[in-house]
């Protein structure tokens, strides 16, 4: 794994060089280090509120540590009416975590989502934006083992 001073030192005296930091922190991390953040300050010149500005302002930026591989269920009402909910039950029993947490491990974050657009084949989750269709709960176990 990079390092986040290595990585941050790549942009040095780029245009638009912290967006570029951050994105290449994210895939690496999944989200924004608060040391990150602090050198990417120092890097760029600015102050730490403004990077921190920055981080927070692009909200896909989570600051938060969550899990590398992020899995969200639809709570829209199609996917609801359709069953989501034992498709959460089934998620936070294979992952063992409640939705909104993430594995101790670091490997799956838990999140609720809005509707993905995928409505013609209800329930619908999501891992790191591969949506999967039609989702019944016996099938979660396999979707999951996919990413460990
Ligand atoms: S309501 Fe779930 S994908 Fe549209």
């Amino acid at each position: 794994m990079m390092d986040y001073k290595e990585i941050i030192a790549q942009y040095d005296g780029k245009a638009g060089g912290i967006i570029e930091a951050y994105h290449a922190l994210l895939r690496e991390f999944s989200y924004l280090p608060e040391e990150a953040i602090a050198e990417a300050a120092r890097v760029f010149k600015l102050s730490t509120a403004e990077a921190y500005g920055i981080a927070t302002f692009y909200s896909m930026f989570s600051v938060e540590a969550r899990g590398k591989n992020v899995v969200r269920i639809c709570e829209s009402a199609p996917c609801h009416v359709a069953g989501a909910a034992d498709v959460v039950a089934a998620l936070e029993r294979e992952l063992g975590i409640k939705m909104g947490e993430s594995t101790a491990d670091g490997k799956f974050a838990l999140e609720f989502t809005e509707c993905v657009g995928q409505c013609q084949a209800t329930p619908v989750i999501t891992v790191n934006g591969k949506p999967y269709l039609d989702v019944s709960p016996a099938q979660i176990p396999a979707i999951i083992a996919e990413y460990k």
